[in-house]
């Protein structure tokens, strides 16, 4: 029926698949119950080549397209979304804005180590007082004298993998009277001095996914590691968003998957009232709204993939087809885990089935890359040409 699904698509749905379902989904409820980090899991999904999988083979990844890592990522989320959230920040968060915005040193030194899995990558551009607002971050990088290196000063907050990560890209400012074009790139090493991780948060869903603040006290980052131009950063932050809005939705569809699956075999099998609860209308009502919702957010995700696809031909964008994926897919999630929960009843609520985990995990996908606010805000810009 989709011709662009190709055979190689269909493959690394299908490792990622077996992977998710044989290595991941046994050990989820654990790391969801001690929020231990996977480090082990996300180790193999490295080796697999699920950690860069846009990125070129002579760059360590293993050079498919957006559609394949979308597919992939569907597929792990449905197992836990925890490893879905490492994976999507590494590839699409990470390595796809150094890969698009860096040189060829930049490049070799910093995605290479990451795409192969070796080591794992991070995305900084929040802060306590700047979420949404993106442009309006306080902390600081200045250039010294010699004009060799930025010292760089602030805290930034709500970082995906930065108790673990050996880099991140980092948006700060450097010249803070140009609002968001004062905003500059940087690729940072979490094991120099003058970088701190603060504390872990803890958090109600993607509980095995790190999260932490991270500090920067007079931290030397030399001028090649700048990433892009002066003044380029806020660009950079959007133009890797949109990359990364794709992932998001494929995360929050592989969670409504795994909650509509549980809840069909559930309305087969539990009676009531002399019958499968199944045969009620009401539970029928539930199961065939879920099941709309999540075919149309699979099919908004395959717009998005193509029109990423179209835009890197033309050099255009497709923020609006990435928003209204990420919009419509999170909604889902949260609207089918609800779902779900209901049809299942105590045994939805209860800790002893993944039900409870999936409308947890769901909530975030409303929230990060741009909450649902900010996705609709985007679309009707993107309608009206009005800011
Ligand atoms: N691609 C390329 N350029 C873009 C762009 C995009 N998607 N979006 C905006 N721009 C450009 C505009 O063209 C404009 O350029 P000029 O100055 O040359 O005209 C410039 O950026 C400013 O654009 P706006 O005036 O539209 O900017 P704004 O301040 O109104 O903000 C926004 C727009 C869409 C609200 C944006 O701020 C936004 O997306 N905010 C949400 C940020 C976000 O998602 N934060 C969470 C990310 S990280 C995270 O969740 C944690 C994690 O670890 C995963």
């Amino acid at each position: 029926m989709f011709d662009f699904i190709t055979e190689e698509h269909k493959m690394i749905q299908l490792e990622a698949r077996r992977f998710a379902q044989n290595e991941v989904a046994p050990i989820a409820e654990h790391h969801d119950q001690t929020a231990e980090f996977p480090i082990n899991t996300v180790r193999k999904m490295g080796q697999l080549g699920f950690m860069g999988i846009e990125v070129p083979e002579e760059y360590g990844g293993i050079g498919m397209d957006t559609l394949a890592y979308s597919l992939a990522l569907t597929e792990i989320c449905k197992a836990d979304a925890s490893h879905g959230t490492v994976m999507s920040v590494n590839n699409s968060l990470y390595c796809h804005g150094i890969l698009k915005f860096g040189s060829e040193e930049q490049i070799q030194k910093y995605v290479v180590p990451v795409a192969s899995g070796q080591k794992i990558g991070a995305y900084s551009l929040t802060e306590p007082m700047s979420g949404s607002d993106a442009g309006t971050m306080k902390s600081r990088a200045v250039l010294n004298d010699a004009g060799t290196h930025y010292v760089i000063n602030g805290r930034k907050s709500w970082v995906t993998s930065a108790p673990y990560a050996d880099y991140i890209v980092l948006f700060t400012m450097t010249q803070p009277e140009l609002q968001h074009k004062g905003v500059t790139a940087f690729l940072v090493e979490t094991d120099h001095p003058g970088f701190e991780r603060g504390k872990t948060e803890p958090k109600l869903g993607i509980r095995a996914s790190a999260t932490s603040e991270i500090l920067f006290d007079n931290y030397e980052c030399p001028v090649e590691n700048r990433l892009g131009k002066e003044g380029e950063g806020f660009k950079i932050a959007m133009t890797v968003l949109d990359a990364g809005r794709i992932g998001i939705a494929s995360q929050a569809l592989g969670i409504a998957e795994a909650a509509l699956e549980a809840s069909v075999k559930y309305a087969q099998e539990r009676e009531a009232f002399g019958q499968k609860i199944g045969q009620f209308q009401m539970i029928q009502q539930k199961l065939a709204d879920m099941k709309c919702r999540v075919d149309a957010s699979r099919l908004l995700i395959y717009q998005a993939c193509l029109a990423k696809k179209a835009a890197k031909e033309n050099n255009g964008r497709y923020s609006m087809e990435a928003s209204m994926a990420k919009l419509y897919a999170s909604e889902t999630a949260m609207y089918v885990t609800t779902e779900a929960i209901q049809i299942h009843g105590g045994m939805g609520y209860s800790k002893e089935m993944p039900l409870e985990r999936y409308f947890r995990d769901a909530k975030i996908t409303e929230i990060y890359e741009g909450t649902s606010e900010i996705q609709r805000m985007v679309i009707a810009r993107s309608l009206t040409g009005l800011r």
